[in-house]
């Protein structure tokens, strides 16, 4: 398929939902047929709406905080010794992630469809925070399904999460992560749709859900262009932006302004959860090169088996333990528009130490991940090319897993 300039990726579909003819659909139950139908038309409605439009700004800019920050990160530049690096700050966004965006969306829209109660699923908390933040904002009564291995291991959004007033639904069944909440957080929906509001956390899913998505983080790459533009004074013409990948929501909005620019130029990059190094196990499949399967209403490259049963993954990062990917990544792989490419456990782990002594800043676990890229590639470069990774998470609530594996935490 060949891209059309000028349109946002998210919305260059075919008629039932398929980027470039196969990837993503809507492999959905008879039952959820028309509220995703409902959905569709409201979110039609209200993104051609000035004042719906007007109220998302508003909200941006008030309660996100926009934009986030663009920095130089000179001393890791200098200690690596080759391509300038550079990291857009979207853990600055209230809530410590790219997640509050897409939470907003489906909080205006929850409140435009009439209804009081929302859920979605959460990985590494983020998600289910943002959810409960919105929620407890718009009035609306809020349900997090999470597994109950990240349960565990994310404990401070998890309080946040309470503390919020939302209820967190632990799920027990097959690896007690992201992937079982998604499914058990669908099968609610289905029989709870006429009254509650559903937003999945990622650009994954049925159609409508990766367009609310992506129409929502799109946001962190508008302001990138404007702050490459005050930085540089036009966009640089060897630019490389590195995002980590797990459904894709964070990478999707990190570069769709970029996508029509040539890649020769702009360098789209995405890391996934390579997992730890000792294992055959991994949250990868695009680099992985795992086959084409249906998950969570849509094909994608999925992690499975040879008889096409979806495979158990491990990560580090909860957030990037998804054994699938939006159809989005799929489609801009197979054309070869963006680079996909892992970072393991340890590599992460090791980015967050160098980036943490050296700067400011601190990643969580999943932007570790791009960091691991940042670190790999800019040696190898001259200080004409401009690297740009989006840090789009606080590492706040990886501070006991981070303890566990380094011995000590410190923000
Ligand atoms: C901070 C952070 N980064 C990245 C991700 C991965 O998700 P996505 O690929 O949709 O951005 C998550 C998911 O929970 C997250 O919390």
């Amino acid at each position: 398929m060949k891209i059309t300039k000028g349109i946002p990726l998210i919305d260059q579909h075919d008629k039932n939902g398929f980027y470039g003819g196969k990837f993503g659909g809507n492999y959905v139950a008879e039952t959820l047929k028309k509220p995703i139908d409902d959905l569709t038309k409201l979110f039609q409605k209200c993104r051609n709406e000035k004042n719906f439009l007007k109220e998302r700004d508003n909200l941006y800019e008030t309660y996100v905080g926009k934009p986030t920050r663009f920095i130089k990160l000179q001393n890791l530049s200098d200690h690596l010794g080759g391509a300038q690096i550079y990291a857009k700050m979207v853990s600055d966004a209230n809530g410590g992630a790219h997640k509050i965006y897409n939470a907003i969306t489906h909080a205006m829209l929850c409140k435009k469809a009439k209804k009081k109660y929302i859920c979605t699923d959460t990985g590494a908390g983020y998600n289910g925070k943002m959810f409960s933040m919105v929620a407890k904002k718009f009035g609306l009564g809020c349900k997090v399904f999470m597994g109950t291995r990240d349960i565990e291991r994310q404990k401070p959004n998890c309080d946040a999460m309470r503390k919020n007033g939302a209820e967190i639904v632990p799920v027990n069944s097959g690896s007690k992560t992201l992937v079982d909440a998604v499914s058990e957080c669908i099968r609610y929906w289905v029989s709870n749709c006429d009254k509650v509001h559903m937003g999945i956390g990622s650009l994954v899913g049925p159609n409508i859900f990766v367009k609310i998505c992506g129409f929502s983080t799109a946001q962190i790459s508008r302001e990138l262009k404007i702050q490459l533009e005050e930085e540089f004074g036009e966009i640089p013409s060897k630019l490389k932006l590195i995002n980590c990948v797990g459904g894709g929501s964070s990478a999707y909005g990190f570069w769709s302004e970029f996508i029509d620019y040539n890649k020769n130029q702009i360098e789209l990059i995405g890391v996934e959860a390579g997992g730890p190094q000792k294992s055959k196990l991994h949250a990868a499949p695009l680099s992985k090169n795992s086959k084409v399967g249906i998950l969570h209403g849509a094909a994608a490259y999925c992690v499975q088996d040879s008889d096409g049963q979806i495979n158990k993954t491990e990560s580090i990062s909860s957030g990037l333990d998804y054994p699938s990917v939006s159809p989005i990544h799929c489609l801009l792989k197979d054309i070869g528009r963006a680079r996909y490419t892992y970072a393991t456990d340890e590599e992460a782990l090791e980015a967050f130490k160098i980036v943490t002594e050296l700067e400011e800043i601190s990643p969580s676990l999943e932007p570790a991940h791009a960091f691991a890229e940042a670190i790999k590639i800019a040696p190898k470069l001259n200080e004409s090319n401009i690297i740009v990774v989006d840090s789009c998470g606080d590492s706040l609530k990886d501070k006991d897993i981070i303890k566990k594996h380094l011995g000590n935490y410190s923000r």
